[in-house]
């Protein structure tokens, strides 16, 4: 099998790389370990940021996140039984918007589908070869056959477990890496929104966000330990840790509700300081990872992707390889700024143990600053909805 971009993995990265390239007529097929059921319903990020919604959109496959998506001009920061509001409109003249996921996914599946576009899902034993030479190759077994996949490219959008990133010799990579001692504990729930926004509580007894997916389903998170159980969390005690942190002082209260799904997720920021060796580029979760403070992660891959289409574009349109050339580091400038912002939304946020009372005092110190100070709302907001210069 021949194609002109080989694309490992199918989540966003890869999805909307195949189709921005589908677009410019160039070819690429992409190979999936998951089935299509799988992709279409694995719960994660939420948050979209304005340079994401526009480029769904230009790429025609907004529409439905258009009608379904919700638009928030800004989010809440609860800190000592009080609530602020970051007016992310006011302050950067943009929005983001609340659209799952995995809504994003369906709409880029039905796109690759509609244009006929070879979406290989259940793939297994995928390996990369001749990434050194102008031929390099995917191998990889699909319904009991093996087959190889002949490519100009190989993009590996193979997210942080995939094998893509192992590719590139260590001898040519450096790893940044932060392991946090804490995870996020998330629930679905059927139940009216308990706000308008999205809420970011500090808390002595740890962070919780409350977040939405739809008018009756809504999304939280609290703080937990990363090697802790769900079966130790009865919906009672979980309903009881949310009011404890979120509730303010004015009696604004989570709103309760059946909970139907809970999951808890480890938290780390990395960075793999080279994102591309000979004829292999990564993008997304393959090169780095955000802790999901900042809402980042998924935000993150479409820029990566919005960098990749455009220098592929250069490549097979007019034979220019700079734009190839200058990849990793025309990427990597807006990582480290997103990195940095996760990192400090991060600490900012959640209750560091082992910290003295003394620096406990100054995460609500910065965040009465935050909450005041033009400046540092203006700082924060514009790093939140993806405008931040470098
Ligand atoms: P992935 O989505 O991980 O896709 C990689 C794909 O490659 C997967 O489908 C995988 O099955 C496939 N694959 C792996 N190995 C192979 C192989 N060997 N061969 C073939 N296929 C393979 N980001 C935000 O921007 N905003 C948020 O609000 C947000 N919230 C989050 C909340 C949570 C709880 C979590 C866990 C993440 C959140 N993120 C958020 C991060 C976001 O989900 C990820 O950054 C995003 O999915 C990265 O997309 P990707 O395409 O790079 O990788
Ligand atoms: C969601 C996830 C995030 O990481 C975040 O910062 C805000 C919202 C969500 O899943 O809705």
């Amino acid at each position: 099998m021949r194609t002109q971009v080989g694309i490992i993995g199918a989540g966003p990265a890869g999805l909307l790389l195949s189709h921005l390239l589908h677009r410019q007529g160039i070819e690429s097929v992409v190979l999936e370990t998951r089935g299509r059921d799988q992709i279409e319903s694995t719960i994660r990020a939420g948050v979209l940021e304005q340079n994401t919604t526009d480029l769904l959109i230009e790429a025609g496959v907004g529409e439905r996140m258009k009608a379904e998506g919700a638009v928030h001009h800004g989010f809440e920061l609860a800190f000592e039984g009080k609530r602020r509001r970051i007016d992310l409109t006011a302050l950067t003249g943009h929005s983001i918007t609340v659209y799952a996921q995995h809504e994003v996914l369906k709409d880029l599946v039905a796109a690759r589908v509609a244009a006929n576009g070879s979406v290989f899902f259940n793939v297994s034993n995928t390996s990369i070869s001749g990434i050194d030479t102008d031929t390099p190759s995917i191998r990889f077994t699909h319904d009991g056959a093996e087959q190889t996949l002949h490519c100009d490219f190989v993009i590996g959008c193979d997210g942080s477990q995939g094998i893509s990133r192992a590719s590139i010799p260590a001898a040519r990579r450096r790893d940044y890496e932060c392991v946090f001692p804490f995870g996020w504990f998330g629930i679905l729930v059927e139940a009216p929104p308990t706000s308008d926004e999205l809420i970011y509580a500090r808390h002595e007894r740890g962070f919780a966000l409350v977040s939405t997916r739809s008018p009756t389903v809504q999304r939280m998170y609290f703080q937990c330990d990363p090697k802790d159980s769900t079966e130790n969390w009865s919906d009672d005690r979980i309903w009881s840790e949310l009011h404890a942190r979120v509730d303010s002082a004015d009696g604004a209260t989570v709103t309760e509700g059946r909970i139907f799904q809970k999951n808890i997720v480890a938290m780390r920021s990395y960075v793999s300081s080279t994102m591309q060796h000979g004829r292999l580029f990564l993008a997304g979760d393959a090169a780095h990872i955000v802790p999901p403070t900042g809402a980042k992660g998924l935000n993150l891959a479409v820029s990566d992707i919005r960098i990749l289409a455009k220098a592929l574009r250069a490549f097979y349109a007019e034979n220019r390889t700079d734009l190839l050339d200058a990849y990793t580091d025309t990427a990597l400038k807006r990582i480290w700024r997103a990195e940095h912002f996760s990192y400090w939304m991060t600490r900012l946020m959640h209750r560091l143990d082992g910290v003295s009372e003394f620096e406990q005092r100054l995460q609500v110190a910065e965040l009465e600053h935050v909450t005041t100070s033009h400046a540092a709302a203006l700082a924060m907001a514009e790093n939140y909805v993806g405008t931040s210069a470098v």
